[in-house]
């Protein structure tokens, strides 16, 4: 039996939703490690299209496990509501299918006002976040004030880690010009909302052991992409916390030894949202086309997503960093009809060729893309569901991807419909 991580191979919105909701039907349960509602996937099945933010992306498909793992950050109002509305499109959510673990932290109304807070400091230049108190919720986890799930259930603890966050919250927003939080306000807030969340409250670390020992299939879900990830991304223009593969396993409470297979999700083409560095970035008719192609609006902000080419020198080095076993392609469709296509295989800084983007933020921006051109193909791959409905040009482009991040390819995407997916090697059974 055999264990797989998904994880965003490039700056998110890889189609990791997608992709995982096609694989839970080969698993029991699908877990979501880090991350929060800042993550947005789309899943379209028969035309039917459901976003999801906190919740696993197995959920749709039902008679699934869902966990919420402890390194994920939680904001139990937005729970409550996704929970709401993904029942009125018939998906069915019940503390049999959905386990949170005890010890997640949560996200509290006055975090994201602190995230829009900072990011509204246009003097130092904003990071572009989604808004919604990430950032500033793993920062009161490591710092030892943040209220968690277990917190919930009783009344004396739940009041002393309010004001333990509110002592540093209070002297915070009082330099920032916002008002102090309302304690008993927020209290009431969450006595509301406890009963809600207390029901798929469960301590997720010995589950999950549990469900290893018998032999269960687990999915583990990675949010964002590798180059968003707090040590290894576009530093300081990343979300704040691992999201690489390492931390599948700290995410839920299994050892590293639980993890057999890591799929990285990797788009035909590169896109990102928020500021940073983006070597392969496009401004020109190009980039415009694979925005319109690909629909490239952000899930949960609605901003127009930056689009370029595919940067393989990025997608070697993220493989590498999550030990990648096997790459799911996804939006091969979006390159049709495009004369010559460009793949990004490293860069020049300062007259020296490099094959992987350098840490210093002064290097990455004077980095510039050698690129190599590919035949590109007129037909369309759009709803291709074997390797013999491709191209041959489409092929040529897949296996120099693959030669190119020295990582084969186990899987293909070929439009946003769960089965137009192409299975090469599968995942749980590698
Ligand atoms: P995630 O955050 O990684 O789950 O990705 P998102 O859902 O934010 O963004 C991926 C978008 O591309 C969604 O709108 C998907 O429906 C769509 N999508 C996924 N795979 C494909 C594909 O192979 N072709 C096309 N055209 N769209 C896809
Ligand atoms: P999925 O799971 C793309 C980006 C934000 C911003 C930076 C920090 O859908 O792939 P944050 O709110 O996390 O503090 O923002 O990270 N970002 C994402 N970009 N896809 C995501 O998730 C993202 N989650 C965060 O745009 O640049
Ligand atoms: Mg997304």
């Amino acid at each position: 039996m055999a264990n797989v991580v998904v994880v965003g191979a490039q700056w998110g919105d890889e189609g990791k939703g997608k992709i995982v909701d096609w694989l839970s039907e080969r698993a029991d349960v699908i877990a979501r490690f880090q991350g929060g509602h800042n993550a947005g996937h789309t899943l379209v099945i028969d035309g039917k299209v459901y976003k999801l933010n906190a919740l696993p992306s197995g959920v749709v498909r039902g008679g699934k496990l869902s966990v919420i793992g402890n390194g994920v950050v939680l904001d139990p109002w937005h729970l409550v509501s996704e929970i709401a509305k993904i029942r009125e499109q018939g998906v069915t959510i019940t503390p049999e299918t959905l386990m949170i673990a005890e010890n997640t932290p949560l996200i509290m109304p006055y975090h994201g006002e602190l995230d829009r807070a900072r990011e509204a400091q246009v003097a130092v230049g904003k990071i572009g976040t989604t808004g919604r108190g990430i950032g500033p919720c793993y920062e009161d986890k490591v710092g030892r004030r943040v209220i968690r799930v277990a917190d919930l259930a009783d009344q004396a603890t739940l009041e002393l880690r309010v004001d333990r966050a509110l002592v540093h919250h209070n002297a915070l927003r009082a330099g920032l010009g916002l008002e102090p939080v309302d304690r008993d306000a927020l209290i009431a807030a969450l006595n509301a909302i406890a009963g809600e969340i207390l029901q798929y409250a469960a301590p997720v670390w010995k589950v999950m052991n549990e469900l290893r020992r018998a032999g269960k299939r687990i999915l583990f879900e990675g949010a964002q992409g590798s180059l968003l990830d707090i040590d290894f991304g576009t530093y300081p223009y990343v979300t704040s916390s691992n999201v690489i593969a390492g931390q599948a396993a700290t995410g839920v409470g299994l050892g590293p030894n639980a993890i057999d297979f890591v799929l990285g999700i990797v788009k035909a083409y590169t896109t990102r949202v928020g500021e940073g560095p983006f070597p392969t970035e496009l401004h020109d008719a190009d980039g415009e086309r694979l925005g319109t192609r690909g629909h490239e609006f952000g899930t949960v902000t609605g901003r127009k997503r930056r689009c370029g080419w595919f940067d393989a020198a990025l997608v070697r080095q993220t493989c590498a960093i999550s030990g990648i076993n096997g790459i799911a392609l996804t939006k091969l469709d979006v390159l049709d009809g495009f004369e010559t296509i460009k793949i990004c295989t490293g860069y020049m800084l300062d007259g020296q060729a490099l094959d992987y983007l350098p840490t210093a933020a002064d290097q990455q921006a004077r980095c510039t893309p050698v690129y190599e051109e590919i035949e590109g193909w007129s037909e369309s791959t759009e709803g291709a569901r074997s390797w013999a409905d491709l191209p041959g040009a489409a092929i040529k482009y897949v296996r120099r991807v693959e030669e190119l991040i020295g990582c084969p390819v186990a899987m293909l995407s070929t439009s946003p419909e769960r089965d137009d997916t192409i299975l090469v090697t599968d995942p749980f059974e590698d």
